[in-house]
């Protein structure tokens, strides 16, 4: 008989097509017991639960995942939009005072608790969607008390979402601080590193130096964090390759990678995290998705949901925009938001349906007249909201 789940123990069957991280299942059922999965196959072997939940022929999907955000901040950037499509560019707003400084003006002056509501906000909008992982990064706060309040507030926005946070201090450089990435590396660190599980750098042109972000790198891992960076984007560095030999989880943008750079990423198990929303918006060319695949570098797919450079909170607009803008296949698009965005979080035991997973699962219907076909979540462009969602086996949606 069909009862309500509870978090203990529950079968949820009759899923017209499961993707389970690396295949599509058809008529497919998932037994989560105590948080987690315990098994996965065809509905008409599933075994007997205490409760169970009849998906009626929807589309599965594990999770989803988010490797790459901007969510806590404060104030708005319409006219920083309105700039740019009248035909400025990002960089040259960002080094006129603009651009990232603006919003970091209006996050040093939103409280912690405003911060809270925000970010609780749009993770709700991204929940809606099946995401339940979301990573986020300070870096518009740029002192050690406005970034530790920004990675405070991340934090406890968290829950049904998990939140995994960043420290970002090296995202933009004070007007006249000649001495910042001293306190990067110093006052920042020391305060932000109890409150982070990775650290990034934005190495760019009108940001910082490769030898900047290979010295806050190197700080952060000597602390533990994990390591990230916003590389190859506006210009060519040389900065996914500096991460790599570090041992970085992810090197992110990768607009203007090189051959270096690919060959350093896949020496290192590096994750290319690709994001189609600032390609998009700042009309930049594509990363080299052929010459990743070819070398076999794991792509993931991230929102960077920031006000700036990508106001986006759909990762399934995302994930379509990468098959459309960079030439990823469907499938290559949905490891990219779900098992290949948890490797490139460091979080292995998610983003993936089988025995041992976390119990994270999303249940869609397809757009109105569509099959229920994982690929038609990609193929139509976002704005698919999840009809249940679990997270860590319990009911959230
Ligand atoms: O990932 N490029 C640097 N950081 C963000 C943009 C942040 C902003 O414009 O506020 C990015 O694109
Ligand atoms: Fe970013």
């Amino acid at each position: 008989m069909a009862s309500e789940p509870t978090a203990s123990e529950c079968v949820i069957h009759g899923i017209r097509e499961l993707w389970t991280g690396s295949e599509v299942l058809g008529d497919a059922a998932v037994h989560l017991v105590g948080g987690r999965v315990a098994w996965v196959g065809r509905s008409s072997s599933a075994p007997s639960a205490p409760s169970s939940y009849d998906a009626a022929g929807a589309i599965g999907m594990p999770g989803l995942v988010d490797p790459h955000t901007h969510t806590t901040f404060a104030g708005s950037r319409a006219r920083d939009f309105e700039r740019r499509i009248a035909g400025e560019s990002y960089t040259a707003i960002l080094e006129a005072g603009g651009g990232i400084h603006s919003t970091v003006a209006a996050t040093r002056a939103a409280s912690e608790d405003e911060l809270v509501a925000l970010t609780r906000a749009r993770l709700a909008a991204m929940l809606a969607r099946g995401v339940t992982t979301v990573e986020i990064k300070s870096g518009y706060g740029l002192t050690a008390e406005d970034e530790a309040k920004m990675l405070r507030a991340a934090r406890r926005a968290a829950g049904p979402t998990d939140v995994v946070t960043t420290f970002l201090g090296a995202h933009a450089r004070p007007p006249g601080a000649d001495d910042y990435v001293d306190r990067v590396v110093t006052e920042q660190l020391a305060r932000c590193a109890p409150l982070a599980d990775g650290i990034d750098v934005y190495c760019d042109r009108g940001a910082f130096t490769l030898a900047e972000a290979e010295r806050v790198l190197r700080a952060g891992k000597a602390l533990g964090l994990d390591l990230r960076i916003h590389a190859e984007q506006v210009a060519y560095t040389g900065a996914a390759a500096m991460a790599a030999s570090l041992g970085a989880l992810s090197a992110d943008h990768l607009e203007r990678l090189d051959a270096a750079g690919i060959a350093a990423m896949a020496a290192a198990g590096t994750v290319a995290v690709l994001l189609p929303g600032a390609m998009l918006y700042l009309r930049d060319p594509s990363p080299p998705v052929a010459a990743l695949r070819a070398a076999g570098v794991p792509m993931a797919i991230g929102t960077d949901f920031n006000p700036g450079s990508s106001p986006v909170t759909d990762l399934w607009t995302c994930a379509t925009l990468a098959c459309l803008l960079m030439g990823l296949t469907v499938h290559e698009a949905l490891a990219g938001i779900t098992v290949h965005a948890a490797r490139a979080l460091g979080r292995p035991d998610r983003g993936w349906l089988g025995p041992g997973a976390l119990g994270d699962l999303a249940l869609f219907d397809p757009p109105p007249g569509e099959p229920a076909e994982v690929r038609v979540l990609v193929q139509y462009l976002g704005g698919h909201r999840a009809r249940a969602v679990w997270k860590g086996g319990r009911r959230v949606i």
